[in-house]
C-alpha cells in the first residue's frame, strides 16, 4: 500500500475524527465525499501534518510520517482558493517549490517549469503578475506549483469548485493525463459527483468524523454499507452550476456547462441567492426518463446524449449517459430497457421534469441529517 492510515483519531475539541482506516495504492485516485462538516478537510490536513493526531498511524510508502514535518512529507495540497504569492509572477510561483531542491541546476529547473506550464496550458502567461489572473489561471498555477515537485501524493480539497464548469472539465482531463503519465496518487475531496465518474478509482464516504465506507466506486454505489451511505450516494446525479432566475415562468435555470442548462422548479431555495451564484443540483436516478425521441416541453429538460455504460442489478438496469461531458445516471426496468433497445454508444434522450431538478445552496449542501 502506498498510503495507509490506521486507526487515526484527531481530537479538535468540539469535533473528532474517529478511527479512520484507509489505504490507497500507488497511482490510485481516491475521492472523499460527505456532508458539510463531516471532517474531510480535517482529514486531509492531518495527512499533510497541519493537525497532530491523538492516536493512530499514517504510513506513506511504508514509512511512518506522523513525526515528519509537513514540508518534508512530499505531499502536495491544492485548495479551492489557493493562495499564490502576490509579489511573484506565475513563473516565480511555480519554480518556488523547486528552489529547495539543491540537486537541480538553474537550467533543469527552468525546463521543468516550462514542461508543467505547457501541460497545464499556462505557458503563455509565465511572466504575468498573479494578481491579474482569472480563477482558472490561478488554479492552474497553483496546480503547477504543487505538481512540479512531483509529490508522492497530491491532496486536493474541492480544487474545482470555484471554477466554471468548462474550466473544471478541462482541468479534469489534464489531471487524468498527469496521473497516468507520472503515476501520481491523488486524494481528492469534492461535492460534485461528476468528479467521481470522471476521476475516481475508489470512493470514501464520511460523516460526523467517521469514514462510513471506502471501496471501489462500483462497490460503494451498488453495495452501500449502511442507510446513511445509501441515502447519500443514492442521489448519484450531483452537479455544480450557476443559477439564473426566470421570474416570468417561476423556474430557475442552472447553467451546468456551456451547452447544458437545466430548468428547476426550486425557486424558493434560490430566493436569497443572486444570479450566477454557484449551487449544487441533484437529480435522483429514478427521476430520469429515457426516450428515443425528443419532445417539446418547457417544464421538462430534454437532453440528447450517448449511452456509455449499462449495469445490471437484478431486475433494474443502471444506464449511464454522457451529455456533452456531463455524466447522468438513470434506472430502468429490464422490460423498458428492452423495449427502448438501449445499447452502449447509441444516442438517447433523457428527460427530467423541472420538479425533479433540486437545487441546494452550495454551502449548506448535503445536510442529510439522518443517522
Ligand atoms: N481547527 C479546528 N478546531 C476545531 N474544530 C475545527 C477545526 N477545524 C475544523 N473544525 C471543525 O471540524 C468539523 C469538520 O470540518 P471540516 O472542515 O473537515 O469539514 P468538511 O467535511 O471539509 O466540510 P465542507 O464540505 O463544508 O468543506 C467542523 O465542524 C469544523 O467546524
Ligand atoms: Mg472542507
Amino acid at each position: 500500500m502506498f498510503l495507509e492510515i490506521k486507526d487515526l483519531c484527531v481530537d479538535l475539541g468540539q469535533f473528532k475524527l474517529e478511527n479512520i482506516n484507509l489505504s490507497i495504492e500507488k497511482g490510485e485516485y481516491l475521492i472523499l465525499i460527505g456532508p458539510t462538516g463531516s471532517g474531510k478537510s480535517v482529514l486531509l490536513e492531518t495527512i499533510i501534518g497541519f493537525y497532530k493526531e491523538n492516536s493512530g498511524e499514517i504510513l506513506l510508502n511504508g514509512e511512518k510520517i506522523n513525526n515528519i514535518l509537513p514540508e518534508n512529507r512530499h505531499i502536495g495540497i491544492v485548495y479551492q482558493d489557493h493562495v499564490l504569492f502576490p509579489n511573484m509572477n506565475v513563473y516565480e510561483n511555480i519554480i518556488y517549490g523547486l528552489k529547495r531542491n539543491k540537486e537541480l541546476s538553474e537550467q533543469e529547473m527552468d525546463e521543468k517549469v516550462k514542461e508543467i506550464a505547457k501541460i497545464l496550458e499556462i505557458d503563455h502567461i509565465l511572466t504575468r503578475d498573479v494578481t491579474t489572473l482569472s480563477g482558472g489561471e490561478s488554479q492552474r498555477t497553483a496546480l503547477a506549483r504543487s505538481l512540479i515537485v512531483e509529490p508522492d501524493l497530491v491532496l486536493m480539497d474541492e480544487p474545482f469548485s470555484a471554477l466554471d464548469v468548462s474550466t473544471q472539465n478541462k482541468l479534469i482531463s489534464i489531471i487524468k493525463k498527469i496521473g497516468k503519465e507520472k503515476n501520481t496518487t491523488f486524494l481528492h475531496v469534492t461535492h460534485n459527483f461528476n468528479d467521481i465518474w470522471n476521476l475516481a478509482d475508489k470512493v470514501g464516504v464520511m460523516k460526523n468524523g467517521s469514514l462510513h465506507q471506502i471501496g471501489s466506486v462500483f462497490n460503494v454505489f451498488s453495495k452501500p454499507a449502511n442507510d446513511f451511505v445509501a441515502d447519500f450516494v443514492g442521489i448519484q446525479n450531483v452537479f455544480e452550476g450557476k443559477i439564473k432566475k426566470n421570474n416570468q415562468n417561476h423556474l430557475v435555470n442552472v447553467n451546468i456547462n456551456d451547452n447544458i442548462t437545466l430548468v428547476s422548479s426550486d425557486v424558493e431555495v434560490c430566493s436569497h441567492l443572486e444570479d450566477y451564484t454557484n449551487v449544487l443540483v441533484t437529480i435522483r436516478p429514478e427521476n430520469i426518463i429515457f426516450s428515443n425521441e425528443s419532445m417539446n416541453s418547457s417544464a421538462k429538460n430534454i437532453l440528447k446524449g450517448t449511452v456509455i455504460d449499462v449495469t445490471y442489478s437484478g431486475p433494474i438496469m443502471g444506464i449511464t449517459v454522457d451529455v456533452d461531458g456531463i455524466v447522468f445516471k438513470g434506472l430502468l426496468t429490464r422490460s423498458s430497457f428492452q423495449s427502448l433497445d438501449i445499447q452502449v454508444d447509441k444516442d438517447i434522450y433523457i428527460i427530467i421534469k423541472s420538479l425533479n431538478v433540486h437545487i441546494m445552496d452550495r454551502y449548506s449542501s448535503f445536510k442529510l441529517e439522518k443517522s
